[in-house]
């Protein structure tokens, strides 16, 4: 990898399954963007996922697979990125447990994702230590490749502050070894769910990146718009409305005579409605397209993993070599 690029950026997902166009535009689109910049690791962290669903890891394998191919479709370039799976690079184990050793348990109870998760999930036994320990495996993600970039959206920053915190204790007990990794905010393009509530697999409000024609269409129909449109021809109010907040990302340069059509009562919202899933299907095309390559060569997946694990191995490798000499356990 060149040295000219900026920095190095690190990021993870847990692998809860599909991601949907949220999470697209929330957060993929900037790694895509990240990519040329940057040396880029982009970590599924299947260890994390077990902090909270220990007890049921029947489908974390394929969740792995299908949060893989949902970032490469989204243009995540295996040449240009290092793509892996947590689990397959032990030295974010070992660091994790050094780490362990040097942070304080006081840190980790006060850390308001902690308390805030405890009491969302109370019906999940997760008063355990993994759970308790997951921002140390963060901070061990990040620092096994001395990660200073890291692009994350605002719920992570207790975590972020908590791996420079961490960073900044190694260094200074030992030696300093480790940058403070800094967040990069996601420039975020906020995607309303089909019902204009926030975005969410658990409302079941989403619209999967993976979405055929049909099902793009069928969640388009679903879309609330002005409800104080009864008649075709009642003047709309574009603001209170879905379809129009979706026109105005996928169809900026109709969004002007949409918004005068709409106010004027010209155009009828089934017909708005079709006009988004055609600049949808449009937007979505290249990203349906390089999904179907994957699934047709499913061996791809595993290749680019196996690889990812490698180049993510040849980096890890050299840190911890040197954090073992820091803390003299060599
Ligand atoms: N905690 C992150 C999340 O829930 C996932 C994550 C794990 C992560 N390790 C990371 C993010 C390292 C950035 C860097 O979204």
């Amino acid at each position: 990898m060149s040295s000219t690029k900026k920095g190095r950026v690190f990021s993870g997902m847990r692998p809860t399954g599909q991601l949907h166009l949220g999470n697209y535009l929330g957060a993929l689109e900037n790694w895509v963007r990240l990519q040329d910049d940057y040396e880029c690791f982009f970590c599924v962290v299947d260890w994390h996922a077990l902090t909270t669903g220990y007890e049921e890891t029947a489908g974390l394998k394929e969740n792995v697979r299908q949060m893989v191919i949902d970032w490469l479709s989204a243009g995540i370039d295996p040449e240009k990125s290092v793509v892996f799976r947590q689990s397959d690079v032990k030295e974010h184990a070992e660091l994790h447990l050094l780490l362990s050793m040097i942070t304080p348990l006081s840190w980790l109870e006060r850390n308001p994702t902690y308390k805030e998760q405890l009491q969302q999930l109370a019906t999940r036994e997760i008063s355990t230590y993994g759970f308790l320990g997951y921002p140390v495996l963060q901070a061990a993600d990040i620092l096994a490749y001395k990660g200073d970039t890291v692009p994350v959206g605002e719920d992570q920053l207790p975590h972020l502050e908590l791996s420079r915190e961490i960073a900044r204790r190694f260094n200074f007990l030992y030696r300093p070894v480790f940058p403070e990794p800094q967040a990069r905010m996601n420039q975020v393009t906020l995607l309303p769910g089909l019902d204009n509530r926030k975005m969410s697999k658990s409302y079941g409000n989403y619209i999967a990146m993976a979405a055929s024609e049909r099902e793009l269409g069928d969640a388009v129909t679903r879309m609330i718009t002005d409800p104080a449109r009864i008649r075709r021809d009642d003047p709309g109010h574009p603001e209170v409305c879905t379809v129009f907040a979706y026109h105005k990302i996928f169809s900026p340069d109709a969004v002007a005579r949409t918004e005068s059509e709409c106010r004027a009562g010209k155009i009828g919202c089934v017909a708005c409605k079709k006009n988004l899933s055609q600049t949808m299907n449009q937007f979505l095309a290249p990203i349906r397209e390089r999904r179907q390559e994957l699934e047709t060569h499913p061996e791809r997946v595993d290749e680019i993993l196996a690889q990812g694990a490698r180049r993510a191995r040849a980096v890890s490798s050299q840190v911890l070599a040197e954090v073992r000499e820091a803390m003299r356990i060599e």
